[in-house]
């Protein structure tokens, strides 16, 4: 079946990858941005091929950078739907806040305006985050999306690491979906917590490294599971994928399937793979750092969406991977 064609915006990453996998599954053609690599160095063979029938024809590669807002142009021309997934990530302060930010918000904005010159384009799905999605302080279990992120509360109470990337994520989020209202343009947003799964792309994810921190002995990320709202990879790609077919998506959608406190993975982790030296959840209950509460998926579940995996697929694929990739 042929979907049509759409664009998804930073192709080498562990989301996008992987969204890119299941649009070709699903019978769309893909035209996907990776950043210009003058020195021809970067090896794309993960997605040129992908063993998606007809891949080799339906998968175009781009190149472009949030740093040139024109230079998304060509890629999404002629895309009946833009999935924006790339975003720069310094966890480690290379940059400070407000280049970061800036170079998020105007690359976003590039795109959605070559999405109305297009004439093609009918709805641009932005991933946003979890990050975007917080109480600032206040009494909450239980977030859903009417809440969100205070960047003065982060600029004050946020440790620099994540500072950038909550400070971005959550003002180029309300760029996007204020651009949207301005110019007639449909714009959906997408806030998942800690992606979990496996992974096509080169580089060791992130977040699938720090939800292994129990398994890896990764102890400075203990904190950072207290109260851990986490989705599979797969359940991630699906709902950016819903929410572009959804006839009446609109705003934000939360996108997490579980939630679970530290001693409970480790309980779970523990159990399930007694190969790893998992630290027992007593030896846990003094880790000190935020609980965050719990993100609501119930705007995304009554639209019809359904999670297909658990806990226990999103460690299994995630640890299978990394042991076929010799990261465990
Ligand atoms: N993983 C999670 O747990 C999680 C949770 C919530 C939301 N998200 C969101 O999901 C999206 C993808 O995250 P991910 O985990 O897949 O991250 P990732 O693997 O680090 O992918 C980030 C992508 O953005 C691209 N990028 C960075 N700076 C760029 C620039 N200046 N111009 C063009 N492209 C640029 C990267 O390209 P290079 O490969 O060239 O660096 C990469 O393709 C992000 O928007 C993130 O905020 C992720």
């Amino acid at each position: 079946m042929d979907k049509g064609t759409v664009c998804v915006t930073g192709g080498t990453g562990f989301i996008a990858s992987w969204l890119i996998k299941g649009l070709l599954e699903e019978g769309y053609s893909v035209r996907t941005t990776v950043r210009p690599d003058p020195e021809n160095k970067r090896d794309l063979s993960f997605l040129t091929g992908l063993p998606a029938p007809g891949a080799a024809e339906k998968l175009k590669i781009f190149t472009a950078d949030l740093s040139d807002a024109l230079s998304f142009d060509a890629a999404i021309k002629g895309s009946k739907g833009v999935f924006h997934v790339a975003t720069p990530v310094d966890f480690e302060n290379k940059e400070p806040e407000e280049i970061i930010t800036q170079r998020a918000i105007s690359g976003t904005l590039g795109i959605l305006k070559a999405c109305l010159k297009s004439g093609t384009v009918k709805r641009v799905v932005y991933t946003s985050s979890s990050a975007a999605v917080d109480c600032n302080g206040q009494d909450s279990d239980m977030m859903d999306e009417s809440f969100w992120s205070d960047v003065n509360f982060v600029r004050e109470k946020t440790t620099p690491g994540f500072r950038s990337y909550t400070i971005s994520k959550t003002m180029t989020e309300r760029a996007a979906l204020e651009f949207g209202e301005q110019h007639g343009l449909e714009v959906v947003t997408v806030t998942p917590t800690f992606v979990v799964g496996p992974f096509i792309c080169p580089k060791f994810p992130g977040s699938v490294r720090s939800s292994l921190a129990l398994v890896l002995g990764n102890h400075s990320e203990y904190s950072l599971l207290l109260n851990v709202s986490m989705v599979h990879v797969d359940d991630v790609a699906r709902a950016h994928i819903f929410v572009l077919e959804y006839p009446d998506a609109k705003g934000r959608y939360n996108c997490c399937s579980h939630t679970m406190s530290l001693e409970k993975l480790s309980e779970f982790l523990g159990g399930r793979y007694p190969e790893f030296p998992i630290p027992a959840p007593k030896s846990l209950v003094g880790i000190k750092g935020r609980k965050t509460p719990g993100l609501s998926s119930k705007k995304l579940l009554d639209t019809g969406f359904k999670y297909s995996y658990g806990v226990e697929e999103m460690f299994d694929d995630a640890i299978n991977c990394c042991k076929e990739r010799g990261y465990l």
